[in-house]
């Protein structure tokens, strides 16, 4: 939990500087504005983090029959899920509200030779916007079922919502990450 708030106040210095350089139509730079929303620098810094988090409870709730047990999930798992679900859906919040959204801030524009060109990103983010901010609000209203279900500790329901996360993770990834591979 102290790196998950270290990477957290991390991505705020980073995007800080982002906009600093002239990247975008700068407004005092805080993580929790929308605009402009650099989608890449998002996922690397805040959704890959929290998500990682979560698993991380999720992955160590079986027993050795391979049965969902809650009492391998302490209290202080239990707290780190919500908190890391209601970050998720502060983000989902956030993208959703987006009026600009690039691929990727300036200085992480560049992909390596397997990586789809943030070039293709934004010609599919340009295409549909409001798509993708609708696919965030579903997001961010999933995010918000798993802190609930974190939050009455109910295991299963958290188990079978991380599951339908990850769907929509996939669900976008394939519209505007991977839509012409
Ligand atoms: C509403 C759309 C949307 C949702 C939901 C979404 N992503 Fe993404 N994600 C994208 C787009 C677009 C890209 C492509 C930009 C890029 O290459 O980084 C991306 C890229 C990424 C990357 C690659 C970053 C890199 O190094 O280039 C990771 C990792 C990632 N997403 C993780 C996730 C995870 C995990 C989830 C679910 C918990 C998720 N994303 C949900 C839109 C979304």
């Amino acid at each position: 939990m102290r790196l998950c708030t270290f990477l957290t106040m991390a991505s705020a210095t980073l995007l800080a500087s982002c906009t600093a350089d002239g990247a975008g139509p700068d407004t005092s730079a805080s993580s929790a504005q929308a605009d402009p929303l650099y989608v890449r620098d998002v996922m690397q810094d805040e959704v890959n983090p929290a998500i990682v988090a979560i698993w991380d409870v999720t992955n160590n709730a079986y027993n050795d029959d391979g049965e969902l047990d809650s009492s391998l999930i302490t209290a202080a798992q239990w707290h780190s899920m919500a908190e890391q679900a209601g970050l998720l859906a502060a983000i989902g919040d956030r993208m959703a509200a987006a009026s600009e959204l690039h691929a990727a801030s300036e200085g992480n524009w560049a992909t390596g030779e397997y990586e789809v060109p943030m070039d293709q990103v934004q010609a599919n983010l340009d295409a549909d916007p409001q798509g993708y901010r609708d696919m965030s609000a579903r997001f961010a209203a999933l995010s918000r079922n798993v802190a609930a279900a974190a939050s009455a500790m109910d295991l299963q329901a958290a188990t079978d919502l991380v599951g339908q996360m990850d769907s929509e993770c996939a669900a976008c990834h394939q519209e505007y990450w991977y839509a012409e591979q």
